[in-house]
């Protein structure tokens, strides 16, 4: 039944492939949690079906390695570990993220956690680089700096994706933005961030990749009933 009630939550997020069995999956999961920490995962699981979506289309599933930077609750990691065989690392900063990612994805042999600044990081080369609603919480350099050391990092033929909101349109940009500030000023994140999330204007977004050496495959709006103005970017070395 909660598994069904998640499902239907998560396709106000977008189209996707999370079925399910999935949330069912994740749900026995994070079963030992405490219910609190359960409703994070919760809630962080059905915002995933248009990320999946992207990941399923433009990241193959031959051998490699797969970083996820600033992994969170380790939801999309574990997602990603259970359905393809390739080695997969989440970076986070913070503990208490990376111990209730540890206890979700016990028993993936392919999944792995490691507490780290993705400012400061040093990172393994990867076929794909994920970057999924974590460079907003950076000022403009600092996500240049992050872009262009995942640049170097790709393989060639590499993919890295980066997911996150823009300015447009402008009544899921105030709602997220206010969002967002509320979770800033109560210091969610376990890390010293900026008072308000940096989301950039799909151009500054695009320059912002340009200029960080990665060419753009493809872009596209997160096309969803829900108030998040979300933008994907699927990039490869230039
Ligand atoms: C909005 S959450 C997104 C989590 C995950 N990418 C996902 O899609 O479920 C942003 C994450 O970035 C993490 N984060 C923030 N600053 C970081 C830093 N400097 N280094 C590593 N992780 C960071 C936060 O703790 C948080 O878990």
């Amino acid at each position: 039944m909660l598994a069904h009630i998640l499902y239907q939550l998560s396709r106000i997020f977008g189209d996707g492939p999370l079925t399910s069995q999935d949330c069912q999956r994740i749900i026995d999961c994070c079963s030992s949690l405490s219910f609190s920490n359960q409703m994070r995962v919760w809630t962080r699981l059905i915002c995933l079906q248009p990320i999946l979506k992207a990941i399923n289309q433009y990241v193959p599933t031959v051998p490699g390695r797969i970083i996820d930077l600033g992994s969170g609750y380790g939801v999309l990691s574990c997602l990603l570990a259970s359905s393809r065989k390739q080695e997969i690392l989440g970076i986070e900063v913070s503990l208490p993220r990376i111990s209730i990612a540890q206890q979700i994805t016990k028993g993936l042999p392919n999944l792995n956690f490691q507490h780290g600044d993705i400012a400061n990081v040093s990172v393994e080369p990867s076929s794909t680089i994920l970057l999924i609603d974590v460079l907003c919480l950076f000022p403009n350099e600092t996500q240049q700096h992050i872009l262009s050391t995942c640049a170097n990092k790709l393989v060639d033929n590499g993919t890295l994706i980066l997911k996150d909101n823009t300015t447009i349109p402008k009544w899921k940009f105030h709602y997220a933005n206010l969002e967002e500030r509320i979770k800033l000023f109560l210091g969610i994140y376990s890390t010293p961030t900026l008072k308000r999330p940096n989301y950039l204007s799909p151009d500054t977004w695009r320059n912002l990749v340009i200029k960080s050496n990665l060419k753009i495959r493809a872009e596209f709006f997160v096309n969803s009933l829900a108030p998040y103005p979300g933008i994907i970017y699927i990039c490869q070395k230039s």
